[in-house]
């Protein structure tokens, strides 16, 4: 068994083959523990020509059921608000920092509570996430929640600080265009709903301008 400093995915990306090479291998990670508890790998979803590429936090409840990101309740939020904004989901390609569900549960059968994933386990992932960012090549990133961001820019970024601008960085070699936002399901825990809504869209609007 790998030491707890020894997390990481790499030795289980292939360093060929397109995004078909990379979901199935990705099926057997065991780059870290996280893969124990969970019903599956949830890769990312969509074009390897997707002129946009969206970074969430992890697979929830229902995405780690359907191996699918973004399918559960903030997946809705966040599917309604792209077009609303003028993205087109049909240009996304939807992924998360990590790619396994992390929960808690206090007893067999009772609701599996999402647990923020650890910056280490976060590190062990990136890997595929920088695969996906190589074969998908995207115009821009668009960052949702702080653990996107730590994931693509390190432990300093500030969510708060960069929302709804365009950030200029190189990443593994290559100058990318960043637009940061909140967690799609962190609108739906805000005391504000409506505002924390309109705080999204306005950010992803950012987004769809940096497109044009
Ligand atoms: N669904 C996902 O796949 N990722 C998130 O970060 C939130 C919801
Ligand atoms: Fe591998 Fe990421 Fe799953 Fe950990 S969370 S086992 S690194 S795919």
């Amino acid at each position: 068994m790998a030491t707890e400093d020894a997390y990481t995915a790499e030795p289980f990306v292939p360093d060929r083959g397109g995004l078909s090479a990379l979901r199935k291998a990705a099926a057997n990670c065991r780059g870290c523990p996280l893969h124990r508890d969970a019903t599956q790998t949830v890769f990312g979803d969509g074009s390897a020509d997707a002129r946009f590429l969206l970074v969430g936090e992890q697979p929830g409840d229902q995405e780690d059921r359907q191996g699918k990101p973004f399918v559960g309740p903030g997946g809705r939020v966040l599917q309604r608000a792209l077009p609303e904004a003028g993205l087109d989901p049909a240009d996304a390609y939807f992924t998360n920092a990590v790619k396994h569900f992390k929960f808690t549960q206090s007893e067999p059968r009772k609701r599996r509570i999402h647990k923020a994933p650890t910056l280490r386990e976060v590190a062990a992932c990136e890997p595929w996430l920088a695969a996906e960012l190589a074969v998908v090549e995207p115009e821009l990133i668009v960052l949702l929640g702080a653990i996107a961001g730590k994931a693509m820019l390190g432990s300093s970024f500030r969510v708060t600080q960069v929302r709804g601008t365009v950030l200029e960085e190189e990443i593994h070699g290559r100058p990318e265009r960043l637009v940061p936002t909140v967690h799609p399901s962190a609108v739906l825990r805000a005391d504000d709903r409506e505002a924390a809504y309109r705080g999204l869209l306005a950010d992803l609007k950012v987004a769809a301008q940096a497109l044009k």
